[in-house]
């Protein structure tokens, strides 16, 4: 295949892994490029630049073909701003194939010096939106793509609650860099629609969770096969809205709690223990899924099987072509 995404990234297949908090580590990120798709190499999940540097390494010696690197660019109590620098900077020197950023501009978050180092070192910057005036912005200050992120999307979708299905062509008539489509994605037809709609490739995060690389415990699994598209909520509203997120993740014991939580007003002190990563990282090594908020998206509905990602990226590509011809037969 051939679009402005294969030609950005100089991988064979127009399809990206979305970041992944606690998953997206070198062995998931290698495969998945391996198989001629991006993989997503998180920084999230390292506490130190040594430790990213490490990980950043492994990629490298996994895979030959290219990778991407998320910063979420977030207030955090773990990962401070100098932190997120020293990853960017690590992203520079090491000359991973692109970084994706996801929530605050690279330019006013970490500093206006930051696209001009990966521009210099030939390193491509995507950002993450779920506006149409996010992905402007992004255009203006040299960003060389964005992903656009439907209110499907699992993980922090925009507070506008606007669908991949509005927001992808809308965003595609506003700016001229290339567009990979979000939220909702889970294979060939979600991949065709998307293209249909303008966009050069797909990123996606919950069906790449659902594959054997990712790792994650029989439990999740189970609940990936069963769940359904109504089966998560967006929450945490009061704490997030100021900076124009909130959260989707599967409805379970502890986003019912939160939501109470939220409901008789209760503020960050209240809602930190139940939303902490750390119990995130261990509920997917061990499986108590009603224990912690679950970033997942709407595309679990789409999920029925646990392929490897060599067989989800192959069949992903022949669905698509397919769906694409069958449509055109309707002509
Ligand atoms: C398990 C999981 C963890 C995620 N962690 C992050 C993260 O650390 N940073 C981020 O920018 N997005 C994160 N996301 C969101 C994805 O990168 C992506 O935007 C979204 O999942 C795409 O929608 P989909 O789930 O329908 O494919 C996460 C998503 C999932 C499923």
């Amino acid at each position: 295949m051939q679009t402005r995404v294969t030609e950005l990234f100089g991988c064979k297949y127009p399809i990206q892994c979305g970041g992944m908090l606690w998953i997206a580590k070198p062995e998931l990120a290698a495969a998945i490029s391996n198989t001629g798709a991006v993989g997503n190499l998180t920084s999230g999940n390292y506490n130190s630049g040594e430790e990213f540097t490490t990980a950043v390494d492994k990629t490298f010696e996994l895979t030959k073909n290219p990778f991407i690197v998320n910063i979420t660019t977030m207030p955090s109590i773990r990962l401070s701003v100098e932190l997120l620098q020293e990853f960017f900077k690590i992203c520079c020197e090491k000359k991973v194939t692109a970084i994706e950023i996801a929530g605050a501009p690279v330019d006013t978050f970490l500093g206006p010096q930051y696209i001009p180092m990966a521009k210099e070192a030939g390193v491509k910057v995507i950002h993450k939106v779920g506006t149409v005036k996010h992905a402007m912005h992004a255009q203006k200050v040299g960003y060389d793509a964005v992903t656009v992120a439907g209110f499907e999307e699992g993980g922090f979708p925009h507070k506008d609650n606007v669908s991949t299905l509005l927001l992808v062509p809308r965003v595609v008539e506003e700016v001229d860099i290339p567009v990979l489509a979000a939220g909702g994605m889970a294979d060939g037809k979600s991949m065709a629609a998307a293209m249909a709609l303008g966009a050069d490739g797909v990123m996606m995060a919950t069906r790449f969770l659902a594959t054997q690389e990712s790792g994650v415990h029989p439990n999740i699994y189970k609940v990936l096969l069963e769940k359904k598209e109504y089966d998560t909520s967006l929450n945490l509203q009061t704490l997030l809205g100021d900076f124009g997120l909130q959260v989707r993740a599967l409805r379970n014991g502890i986003m019912r709690k939160v939501e109470e939580v939220e409901v008789a007003g209760g503020d960050l002190a209240d809602l930190l223990p139940l939303i902490s990563g750390q119990r995130a990282k261990k509920v997917w090594e061990e499986g108590n899924v009603e224990e912690a908020m679950l970033t997942i998206g709407q595309s679990v509905g789409r999920i029925n099987d646990i392929p490897t990602v060599d067989e989800l990226v192959e069949r992903m590509v022949v669905e698509a072509k397919e769906a694409m011809q069958k449509t055109l037969a309707k002509f």
